[in-house]
């Protein structure tokens, strides 16, 4: 059993995918953790420009275990993610380790960009998770605790365009997905209608 979870930053994906996990005791990837090391990687090997070589190179040989969360989660290194994640090597590198990881019993919940398109395309309930860019403006910006708004969406912004724009296994929901707008849910609520989706979906199967 696969589950794919996908959507734009700071739309919930994450906190609904890892709360699906929890409760149907499966396996939880969060693969843009993947690309941010990847991004890291090539930052700490030469900064701006990001270089593509450095950046395949660190795809090819991540050791997941070599990064702290703590290192992963601010807004240089999102976009640097973001960057190194238009590079098609870079992708091909990361397919193996994803799709093995999904393949685990009992079950598996990957989010990120591309899983419902790309990485599984055969998973057994897609999800496409979404908000409106000021209320994800506005999670991120608490999250980070980040003084100002404005910047916050704005690196957001350039974020899903780039995201949504590149011909290698760009964001967009796949055809088959269940789409969950979270705007106007708490997390209680999000979690809810995503557990739903994932109930429904498994109904006959
Ligand atoms: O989910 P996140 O914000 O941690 O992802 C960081 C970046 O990684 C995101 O801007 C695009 C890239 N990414 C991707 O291209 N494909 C994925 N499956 C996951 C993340």
């Amino acid at each position: 059993m696969i589950v794919a979870v996908d959507g734009p930053a700071a739309a919930g994906k994450g906190t609904i995918a890892r709360a699906l996990a929890k409760h149907l005791g499966y396996h939880f990837l969060d693969t843009g953790a993947l690309y941010r090391m990847v991004g890291l990687a090539a930052l700490r090997a030469g900064g701006a420009p990001i270089s593509a070589a450095a950046a395949i190179a660190a795809a090819r040989t991540l050791d997941p275990g070599a990064f702290a969360d703590s290192d992963l989660r601010n807004e240089m290194v999102a976009a640097a993610a973001s960057e190194v994640a238009a590079i098609p090597e870079v992708r091909a590198a990361l397919l193996a380790l994803q799709r093995a990881f999904a393949r685990q019993k009992p079950g598996a919940v990957l989010d990120g960009r591309d899983i419902g398109t790309v990485v599984c395309p055969d998973a057994d309930v897609k999800l496409f998770v979404t908000a409106s860019q000021e209320v994800r403006a506005r999670r991120r910006q608490q999250e980070l605790g980040a003084a100002d708004y404005e910047s916050v969406l704005a690196e957001i912004l350039t974020r899903d365009a780039r995201d949504s724009q590149r011909p290698v296994s760009p964001l967009i929901p796949a055809a088959d997905a269940v789409i969950i707008d979270t705007s106007d849910l708490d997390r209680d609520q999000a979690v809810a209608a995503a557990l739903r989706a994932v109930m429904a979906n498994r109904v006959g199967r």
